[in-house]
Parts: structure tokens; C-alpha cells; sequence
């Protein structure tokens, strides 16, 4: 009988690179291995990369130093490389000279070539590099390893056309390509015959989807409303300049799709926004939030912010405070500017010392906390219909879910509650991240 081979997936990034792991991990089980937690000991290790700030970078390459060593003293073990850093050619010449080991290098545009570059790595012991400039068609049917059971990303779409001055996305990901509806459906419908109550849509700019015969995101969320078994809709990213009123009636009218939004606004400063090539204002992002507030009263709302872009002057950061402070965020996600080569704002003159941008950044951080610590306050009190996800990973008997706002609540198990199942707690303390509660 030959022994199980393994493998071990370590993954960076965002939820397209999560849900490229799954397809990869459900390619490798089709193939016989089977899946470990210890990356060092596995045959096969892919490290699913991402390029969006240097810090990424630096963490890859350190890894790839630890991997050298296991690859050193084992012939049983292929390493493999995926995701956005991949479509950098820099980065495949520095792979190439300063870590000439790696077995097997593929892009995020030909991840279906993955088993058959493994079978011709294990079989001919011959380096495999292969990288597509740019998405082909979209391949449907992939396997798939889901790392829930009761909730799941789909993704949508794939790529971005909107080149915000900052950002590597669109040079990883290409243009953007919407999948067929009856497509996302028929993947929804299988997803709920497995026990999946809530899925997520993934895209980049999930609004400007549209498929070939027209359908837009707005009529897509009210066709996957329809289906049996799913009780929650959520997506991310949307991107502002894109939100239509169409998509705030489906707010409004849609139960199924969570009272939450992730609208990225990315500055406050006008002439930043413009500078980034973000396509809108303050203003028109302030009269989405009003609109949106009045859509589907109490939706949370959460964003992105970087700070330090270039030319960013200490008025230009008062107006992302001011902004903040206006919406009253339910959380952010911060960042501080990072230079990505072969973007525009790479080659823009007046960078940020890296001093200023961390002093902005630890003020900014300090506003959106106390804007998500009064917000989670106001939850005292009420109850709460949580979906259940788990228990806690500290132990102690505790249970973590979401509500449909997407705020985290951890409640004592009292016995029998199982990822997937809808409960209600009555929230009791709130803290900057989370909720407290009990069920009822
Ligand atoms: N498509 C999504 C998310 C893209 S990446 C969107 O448009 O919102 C996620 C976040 O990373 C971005 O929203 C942005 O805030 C941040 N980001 C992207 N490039 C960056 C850079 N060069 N430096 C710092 N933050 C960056
Ligand atoms: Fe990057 Fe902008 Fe596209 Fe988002 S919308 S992925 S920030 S280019
Ligand atoms: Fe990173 Fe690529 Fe996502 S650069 S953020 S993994 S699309």
C-alpha cells in the first residue's frame, strides 16, 4: 500500500485568495493528497500570495528563506507558489535567481493548470513555470475543498477595471470578467443543498457586475434571494462611484441581503480622491450613507482608509477625520500608503515620511475606535439574532457568531448550538470589536 502524501496551503490576502486556496485545496484532494496543519512536514506546500503593500512582500520572501531549509534536507517535498505576487514579473526574476529551488510557480489567471504542473513536477522532477498575462475565459466546474460548512464566498466576478492610482490590484487581477448568472445560481443551489445558510459574493467592485445578457448586481442579489436554504446575503467590495439606487431598493426591499455594508472610502479629502482616481467626492460618498441609512435603517456600515497617500497635506487627514466622524463608522479597516511599483502614485512627487504617516495613522485608528466602541454601546440591551460560527478559540465554554449587521457576538454555549444555527442573545457589554450577550 504507498503511504497518503499531504499537503499544506498558507494563504495571504484577501477573501479571492481564500476562495482561490479552497479550488486549490479541492484540486489536491482530487488528486489523493489529503490536507495537514503542519506546512513543514506535508509534500506539497503552496503559499497563495499577495501583493497589495510591501509588508506583504517582505512576510513572502521571509517565508520562502524557512522553506529553503525543509527543501534543503527532504526530496519528498514541492513547493509552490500562487496568487498576486506571482503576476509581478520583478518578483518571478528575483524567485528565479535568489530562489532557484521552487518547484512550481502559476498566476491567478491559470489556477485550473495547477494539477497538471504538480503531475509533471512529481513525475519529471522538472521546475514548472507558468504565468498568463491576463484572465481568458472563466473556467466553471473546479473542485473545491470550503472551508465552512454553513456559510461560503462566491466569487462573481473577477478583476478590476477602476486603477486607483495606488493600487496593484488591476495589474494581478486584469480586467474585470462577471461569471454567468445561471452559473453563481446553480453554484448557490448546490452550496444550500449542502447545508450552507449564508454565502458572500466576492468581486473587487462587486457593483459594476453585468453579465453577458445584461443582468445586473442589483437583479443577481434578487435571483439568489430566491433560493431555498439561504437566509443571509452579504458581498464585498463595493465601490462608491458605482452604487446604484437600484442596489439601495434591494436594500430596502431584500431581507435576505444583511443590513451591513463595506463601502471603501479610501480618504475624505477631495483632492485626494481625485488624485487616487477614486470618481467620486465627500459629498456624493456622505449622500450614499444618508440614502443607504434611510434604505435600511440601523445598516452598519464599515470602510477602508489609507493614510499618507502622496502629497497628503495635514488638512487633507482632517478631512478623513471629519469624515469618519460623520458616519460614525462601525469599523475600518486602516491602512497606511504603501508604494506599490508600476502604480502612478509610485512616481508621484511629495512621498509622506514614514513618520508623519504613522503618527496620521495612529490618529485615525484612535477616531474610528471610538466611533466603533459608541456604536457597539448603542447595542446594550437588544436582543440580537446571531449565526452561530463556532466556538470560541479562547475555549471557556464560549460560542462566537455574527448578527446580521456582521458584528461579532460572544455568548456562553448552554448545549447543543452548532455552526449554522440562528439564535437569539441579548447583548450585554460591548466592547471596541465585539459584543457580549446571552441567549434568550
Ligand atoms: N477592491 C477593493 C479592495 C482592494 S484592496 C476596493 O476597491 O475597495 C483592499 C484595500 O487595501 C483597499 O481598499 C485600500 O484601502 C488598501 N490598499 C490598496 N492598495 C494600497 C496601497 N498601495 N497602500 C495602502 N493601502 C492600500
Ligand atoms: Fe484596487 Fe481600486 Fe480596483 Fe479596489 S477598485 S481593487 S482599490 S484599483
Ligand atoms: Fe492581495 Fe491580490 Fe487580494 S493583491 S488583497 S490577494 S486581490
Amino acid at each position: 500500500m504507498s503511504e497518503t502524501k499531504t499537503f499544506n496551503i498558507q494563504t495571504f490576502g484577501c477573501q479571492m485568495n481564500e476562495r482561490d486556496s479552497e479550488t486549490i485545496a479541492g484540486m489536491l484532494e482530487e488528486m489523493g493528497y489529503l490536507p495537514t496543519d503542519d506546512r513543514d512536514s506535508a509534500n506539497v506546500a503552496v503559499i497563495n500570495t499577495c501583493s497589495v503593500r510591501e509588508h506583504a512582500d517582505e512576510r513572502f520572501f521571509g517565508t520562502l528563506g524557512q522553506l529553503k531549509k525543509i527543501h534543503e534536507t527532504r526530496d519528498d517535498f514541492v513547493v509552490c507558489l500562487c496568487g498576486c505576487m506571482m503576476q509581478q514579473q520583478p518578483v518571478i526574476d528575483r524567485i528565479k535567481t535568489k530562489f532557484p529551488w521552487v518547484d512550481l510557480i502559476f498566476g491567478t489567471h491559470n489556477i485550473e493548470a495547477f494539477p497538471r504542473l504538480l503531475e509533471k513536477v512529481t513525475r519529471e522532477k522538472e521546475r514548472q513555470i507558468e504565468i498568463l498575462p491576463d484572465g481568458g475565459a472563466i473556467v466553471e466546474g473546479l473542485p473545491s475543498h470550503r472551508l465552512y460548512r454553513h456559510k461560503a464566498f462566491v466569487n462573481i466576478m473577477f478583476g478590476c477595471n477602476n486603477f486607483c492610482t495606488y493600487c496593484i490590484v488591476p495589474y494581478t487581477r486584469g480586467r474585470e470578467r462577471s461569471r454567468r448568472p445561471q452559473d453563481i445560481l446553480r453554484e448557490i443551489e448546490m452550496l444550500a443543498c449542502d447545508g450552507v445558510c449564508e454565502v458572500t459574493l466576492l468581486g473587487q467592485n462587486v457593483n459594476s457586475y453585468r453579465s453577458e445578457d445584461g443582468t445586473s448586481f442589483a437583479q443577481l442579489l434578487q435571483e439568489i434571494a430566491k433560493v431555498e436554504g439561504i437566509e443571509r446575503i452579504r458581498f464585498m467590495t463595493s465601490h462608491p462611484k458605482d452604487l446604484s439606487e437600484e442596489l439601495i431598493e434591494v436594500y430596502r426591499d431584500v431581507d435576505k441581503v444583511c443590513g451591513n455594508i463595506h463601502l471603501p472610502v479610501q480618504s475624505g479629502s477631495d483632492r485626494i480622491l481625485k488624485a487616487m482616481n477614486r470618481r467620486y467626492d465627500a459629498a456624493r460618498y456622505l449622500s450614499l450613507i444618508e440614502k443607504l441609512r434611510r434604505a435600511r435603517p440601523g445598516i452598519t456600515i464599515s470602510t477602508d482608509i489609507i493614510v499618507g497617500f502622496p502629497g497628503e497635506t495635514e488638512e487633507d487627514f482632517e478631512d478623513t477625520l471629519a469624515l469618519c466622524r460623520e458616519v460614525k463608522y462601525d469599523s475600518a479597516f486602516t491602512f497606511i500608503y504603501s508604494v506599490r511599483q508600476g502604480t502612478p502614485a509610485a512616481g508621484y512627487k511629495e512621498q509622506i515620511p514614514e513618520e508623519i504617516k504613522h503618527r496620521r495613522f495612529d490618529r485615525l485608528v484612535e477616531v474610528i475606535n471610538a466611533c466603533s466602541l459608541a456604536r457597539n454601546r448603542q447595542y446594550i440591551g437588544r436582543v440580537e439574532c446571531v449565526m452561530v460560527d463556532g466556538a470560541d478559540k479562547n475555549g471557556g465554554g464560549m460560542l462566537g457568531g455574527r448578527t446580521d449587521g456582521f458584528k461579532q457576538v460572544h455568548f456562553p454555549a448552554s448545549g447543543g448550538e452548532k455552526a449554522g444555527d440562528f439564535v437569539d442573545v441579548k447583548i450585554t457589554e460591548a466592547k471596541t470589536f465585539s459584543l457580549l450577550g446571552e441567549r434568550i
